[in-house]
């Protein structure tokens, strides 16, 4: 029994009879992306024919298209995992970290695994993209069929996205919150708050998951009941982010030229981010720009995608540039690419094997997945000391960037808000240092990689995950 529930239903209301109740009962095709994407896979579609999907998603309604599940000698519990398995970006990637660690994991005899998609749009191309057995995974998740009041949902999104939803999603909890064992949701902000609405929401979870002792604090100093927030660091898949296994991929080709001129063989600086201000790209430029010049044969590679922008990555760099007044070297300018190609997750671990460093003076993170990843490919690593990475960034493992002062955001829904302002001198001089000391470059680069390995990887965040499952289903 969800023990939140009985004291605090009256403060919102409970969802309707939705339609994917029916993942406990039938399956109720018009609401479930997940099956829309499968279906078009299944029949071959491409990006281009998806209006198709749509025509399926209309006409497939109440049949039965998977066989029906095992049964028999299999645990009655379930662990639902809902998040933007289909949709790319942090909360996706991150999902599907856990899914993957968990699935198979020894510790997990006591309950099933089951998947739903929630929290964002699903993406086509992104599904194209995944290894052949994370689509098999999902298929095979996706078909898990659980009794609610041996459930423990697990709403892995941001809060908005929690019943009701404010935005157009798959509600999760799929049910009333006190249909099931327990609902937990998972989340995390970038910020040093969490806002009145996203308190609410949070409260009315049995248990709020979050990946940092930095968010511990923030979200109980927000208001977060502190007896159901919970320190559940993220898994990095160790063995598919391991610099042994891969080739580097060809940036050059791969990207496109925005300032300077061509380098065959320079020091590569790699960042990959959303193309939004909190990323502290214009640090990135600024303090690269003011450091290199042609003269010292060093490429910068920014891969990005937009974030509510359009894609013109290339102008936006050279109207800033040409801005902020910098003056250009006499030599001319250090190299900028811009990689905005969709690059298949499968082909990640590459575009890391071809940098020689990693930078992103974010001004907060949740988590930083680009970061760890960066990290388990053994590349040295320059990231702002503050917010969710303060969790794993050491001066053995990386070169943590000092923040100069907090600053307050000036619009939009976390108005008032602070983040950090890092330090562009510090920046400047770390880059330098990682360029000029590759021996102690690569010592922090080899100690980021154990520490990954030691700390997140798989089996032992799974081991964190299955204990906490086990003592939700072990009590009442
Ligand atoms: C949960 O519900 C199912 C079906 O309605 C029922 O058979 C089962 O005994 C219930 N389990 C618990 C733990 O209440
Ligand atoms: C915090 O949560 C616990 C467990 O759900 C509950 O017993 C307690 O009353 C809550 N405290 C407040 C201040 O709401
Ligand atoms: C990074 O921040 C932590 C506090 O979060 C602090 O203890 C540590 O000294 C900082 N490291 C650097 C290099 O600034």
């Amino acid at each position: 029994m969800n023990s939140f529930e009985s004291n605090n239903h009256h403060v919102l209301p409970d969802p309707p009879n939705h339609p994917i109740k029916s993942k406990f009962k039938k399956l109720a095709f018009q609401t479930i992306p997940l099956l829309i994407l499968f279906t078009a896979i299944l029949l071959g579609f491409t990006t281009t024919n998806y209006y198709k999907i749509l025509y399926f998603k209309f006409s497939l309604k109440s049949k039965t298209l998977f066989t029906p599940p095992k049964t028999l000698s299999t645990p009655s519990h379930c662990l639902l995992w809902m998040a933007p398995f289909l949709s790319g970006g942090g909360y996706s990637s991150e999902g599907w970290s856990y899914i993957l660690s968990l699935h198979g994991h020894t510790k997990i005899q006591s309950f099933r695994l089951a998947i739903e998609h929630h929290g964002d749009l699903e993406s086509l191309d992104f599904w194209e993209g995944l290894p052949q057995d994370m689509k098999n995974l999902a298929v095979e998740l996706y078909q898990t069929k659980c009794n609610m009041n041996e459930t423990v949902v697990i709403c892995h999104s941001e809060p908005g996205a929690w019943y009701p939803p404010l935005f157009d999603t798959f509600p999760c909890p799929p049910s009333f919150y006190r249909h099931f064992k327990a609902v937990i949701g998972r989340t995390m902000f970038e910020t040093d708050r969490v806002n009145v609405e996203h308190v609410e929401r949070c409260n009315r979870m049995d248990y709020v998951w979050v990946p940092t002792d930095f968010h511990k604090a923030t979200f109980i100093e927000s208001g977060v009941n502190a007896s159901k927030v919970v320190k559940i660091v993220q898994p990095i898949d160790v063995k598919f982010f391991d610099p042994d296994k891969y080739k580097a991929l060809d940036l050059d080709s791969t990207g496109k030229l925005i300032l300077g001129s061509e380098v065959k063989t320079g020091f590569v600086f790699l960042s990959i981010f959303k193309w939004e201000y909190r990323k502290g790209w214009d640090v990135l430029l600024k303090s690269y720009l003011k450091e290199f010049s042609k003269d010292d044969s060093v490429v910068l590679y920014l891969l990005t995608n937009p974030y509510h922008t359009e894609r013109d990555f290339g102008n936006k760099i050279l109207d800033f540039v040409e801005n902020s007044g910098f003056e250009e070297p006499v030599s001319g300018w250090a190299s900028v690419y811009v990689i905005d190609t969709h690059i298949a997750q499968s082909e990640l671990p590459r575009v890391y094997k071809a940098a020689d460093a990693f930078v992103l003076p974010s001004r907060g993170e949740g988590w930083g997945r680009p970061l760890v990843e960066a990290m388990s490919m053994s590349l040295p690593v320059i990231a702002t000391n503050w917010s969710g990475p303060t969790e794993f960034l050491t001066e053995d493992n990386s070169y943590p960037l000092p923040v100069d002062r907090m600053s307050e955001l000036m619009e939009g829904p976390f108005k008032g808000h602070l983040w950090a302002e890092p330090s562009e001198d510090k920046l400047q001089v770390l880059m330098r240092q990682v360029m000029d000391n590759p021996a102690e470059a690569k010592a922090k680069g080899r100690k980021a990689r154990e520490d990954m390995i030691r700390q997140f990887s798989p089996e032992i965040v799974a081991d964190i995950v299955a204990d906490h499952i086990q003592n939700i289903l072990g009590s009442t």
